[in-house]
């Protein structure tokens, strides 16, 4: 089955066909990441202006051939940015009469798991982070997911973005701090200061990142500490977290694998220090191109969980719920 995604919760504009949930046939994606650096961040508006424009071109170099069906994501996102691709995927499917299947963005993120490369086994727990998520969850099967834990107030990826910001390193966030931590790190044999590593011992799988914020803003003020150390700092704490949680419930809950998505996933660091348990758990890493926004996953999610609706019962839902 040839599956057509379509994907504008955030920025990006992306389409692609995956074909029984794993073959890419196409995968495009269209990102105005450089015109929002301009300013800082993204502005909804001009986000969902720049989506208008690259919709259909995005999707006309994807369609290589026909589909059995398509899948948009629903939400959560940006409402302007999540209705340009709502509304483009109904009219397609009344268009050309195929089934319409609607998709989590944050369940779709987990999906990049399955792209050309072995399926993983069940079960997984499955560390999503993102810019808007920071959630650990036990998946039992496709569409089984039980919520374990996740942030109590910024996501990991926020938490990055608002430092970057903070520090004057631009936009987006993630990658910025990852970039100025590498430069810090070859020039230190060990810590020079340390951040908190919020709730790491806390018996529970819940993350709070706002107080590293916080922490880092103070260190900042004082400044004896230049940006890209606190953004070695950073990484490392947030990372120390992360790892340290996944790890405890993978082995609470005795998974067979270990499975990592979100847009924070293509942290370097991360990949790192996730890949020295592979030997003890089946840690799966997806490779960076799948780690961040794009419709392949979109499409493989919708395969695995398939449940067409009727476009009237479509909505761009900002909010939508996952687990
Ligand atoms: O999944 P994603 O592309 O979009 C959302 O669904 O939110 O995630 C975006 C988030 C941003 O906060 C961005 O700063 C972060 O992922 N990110 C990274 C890296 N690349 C993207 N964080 C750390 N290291 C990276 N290399
Ligand atoms: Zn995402």
């Amino acid at each position: 089955m040839k599956i057509l995604g379509i994907e504008t919760s955030c920025d990006e504009t992306a389409a692609a066909i995956v074909e029984n949930g794993t073959k890419i046939l196409s995968n495009v994606v269209a990102s105005s990441q450089e015109l929002q650096a301009k300013f800082g961040g993204i502005i909804p508006d001009r986000a969902a202006r720049e989506q208008l424009k690259s919709m259909i071109p995005v999707i006309s170099e994807a369609l290589v051939t026909d589909v059995d069906a398509i899948a948009v994501t629903s939400g959560p996102g940006l409402v302007g940015s999540l209705l340009i691709g709502v509304e483009t995927a109904k009219t397609l499917a009344l268009a050309l009469n195929k089934p319409l299947v609607p998709v989590n963005h944050v369940m779709g993120h987990i999906y990049g798991n399955w792209l050309e490369s072995e399926p993983p086994k069940f079960p997984a727990v499955v560390l999503i982070v993102s810019g808007g998520h920071s959630e650990l969850v036990l998946m039992k099967g496709h569409g089984k997911f039980e919520f374990i834990g996740g942030t109590r107030d910024d996501a990991a990826g926020e938490c990055f973005d608002k430092c970057a910001r903070l520090l004057n390193l631009g936009y987006p966030g993630g990658p910025a701090i990852e970039a100025a931590a590498s430069k810090y790190e070859i020039r230190i044999s060990k810590f020079e200061t340390r951040l908190p590593r919020p709730m790491i011992n806390e018996k529970n799988y819940d993350f709070s990142f706002s107080g590293l914020k916080t922490a880092v803003k103070r260190e900042f003020e004082k400044g004896n500490l230049e940006a890209s150390a606190l953004a070695y700092e950073l990484q490392e704490a947030v990372v120390d977290v992360l790892v340290t949680k996944t790890i405890k419930a993978a082995r609470e809950f005795k998974v067979q694998s270990v499975l990592i998505a979100g847009g924070v996933s293509a942290n370097k660091r991360l990949r790192e220090k996730f890949g020295e348990w592979s030997s003890e758990f089946g840690v799966k890493i997806p490779p960076l191109k799948y780690c961040t926004d794009n419709a392949a996953w979109i499409a493989s999610c919708a395969y695995f969980n398939y449940n067409p609706k009727n476009w009237k019962e479509i909505q761009a839902d900002p909010s939508y719920e996952s687990f």
